[in-house]
């Protein structure tokens, strides 16, 4: 069991196989990133070794992220060889947060893999508005994608960014578009990670305002039940829909983390809101023995801080995380 200073068992791994990405989402990425060389990623045989260790050691839940996951060729052979966990018992979930931009194409085989449940990144149903904040995506692929998701059986999980004057008054459209396809809602307060373009901080959108909004028009309980990741989550009574909330910002939900996050270059961050991080990619490579990447393991997860620290107020005095949110795949 890997378990962190503050008494925290680490039994969820979000692991991104690649930085790159087919949108530029304005919060995520600059216009201009400048991707690794592929020759600096993991292998897949790698990314396999490495999880594996993690699965042995304790974790139950995989989540692949990206930039885009499924940009990254051959990555079915990965999720087909993760698989082999989900057989075995030692893995609880396999799953993946992406754009939806390759469903269309992927979604059966994620489902044939042993996927159940995936997250899907959509910030307005809009399309010159998907086209804005994407920089060029298009909305229809993704909502064809969605579909070949659920016609797939795969149970899906709309996240949406809150942003203020972007999609503020899509709150209504959004809650009853995803209800009407049996799908959950996760709104997310934007976090000041990478180049803030000025207006970011015109745009954050604290989530205790949008639960009111919701309020005026649903009776909204509170629902105790989580799905292992940060979100909290409360029922639409009139509806039956699940709503849930991602506070990085207003209520800071660091106490309960169980997560660690691994680039595709094999670096450990133990903190999303944290900049620090170890490399895991020399014990990989350095021996085929288990014990030394165990030891780097262990190490890496003892430096887990106590919290993220995400404060807007301090982006003007330089305090702030120049890390874009893509290269730990969130
Ligand atoms: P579920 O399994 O459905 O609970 O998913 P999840 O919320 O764990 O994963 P997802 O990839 O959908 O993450 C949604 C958002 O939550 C992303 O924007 C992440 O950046 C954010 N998030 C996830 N974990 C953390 C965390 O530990 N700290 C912070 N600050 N944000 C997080
Ligand atoms: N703040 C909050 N969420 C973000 N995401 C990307 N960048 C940010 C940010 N700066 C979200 C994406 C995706 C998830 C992995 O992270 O929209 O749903
Ligand atoms: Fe790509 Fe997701 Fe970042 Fe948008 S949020 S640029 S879809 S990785």
């Amino acid at each position: 069991m890997l378990t962190d200073p503050f008494q925290r068992d680490i039994t969820y791994l979000r692991l991104s196989v690649t930085d790159r990405c087919d949108f530029r989402c304005l919060y995520c990425m600059s216009e201009q990133m400048t991707f690794l060389p592929k020759k600096e990623l993991l292998t897949l045989e790698e990314l396999d070794r490495l999880c594996s260790t993690f699965i042995r050691l304790g974790v139950q839940k995989l989540r692949i992220t990206g930039g885009e996951p499924l940009v990254r060729r051959d990555i079915m052979t990965f999720f087909k060889a993760m698989s082999r966990h989900l057989d075995s018992g030692a893995l609880k979930e396999l799953t993946l947060t992406t754009n939806g931009s390759q469903l269309e194409r992927f979604a059966d085989d994620l489902a044939a893999c042993g996927v159940k449940r995936i997250n899907i990144s959509l910030d307005t149903l809009d399309e010159a508005k998907f086209a804005h904040i994407t920089r060029w995506g298009r909305l229809p692929q993704v909502l064809r994608g969605i579909d070949a998701a659920q016609k797939a059986g795969l149970r899906v999980k709309i996240n949406t960014v809150a942003l203020k004057g972007f999609n503020e008054d899509e709150l209504f459209p959004l809650a009853e578009w995803c209800a009407a396809r049996d799908m959950d809602l996760t709104f997310i307060e934007v976090m000041p990670m990478g180049d803030i373009e000025p207006d970011r901080l015109d745009q954050y959108w604290a989530l205790d305002d949008l639960r009111g909004t919701l309020a005026s028009r649903y009776t909204l309980t509170d629902l105790a039940e989580r799905t292992g990741g940060p979100a909290r989550y409360v029922r639409l009574e009139e509806t039956g829909q699940k709503i849930g909330f991602i506070t990085p910002l207003t209520h800071n939900f660091c106490e309960s983390c169980n997560r660690v996050r691994i680039t595709c270059t094999g670096e450990i961050y133990t903190c999303l809101g944290q900049e620090g991080k170890s490399d895991l990619r020399k014990p990989l490579r350095a021996s085929e023995a288990d014990a030394p990447l165990e030891e780097a393991i262990h190490a890496a997860i003892a430096l887990k801080p106590k919290g993220h620290d995400f404060d807007y107020s301090r982006q003007s005095e330089g305090g702030k995380m120049t890390r874009h949110m893509s290269h730990t795949g969130g």
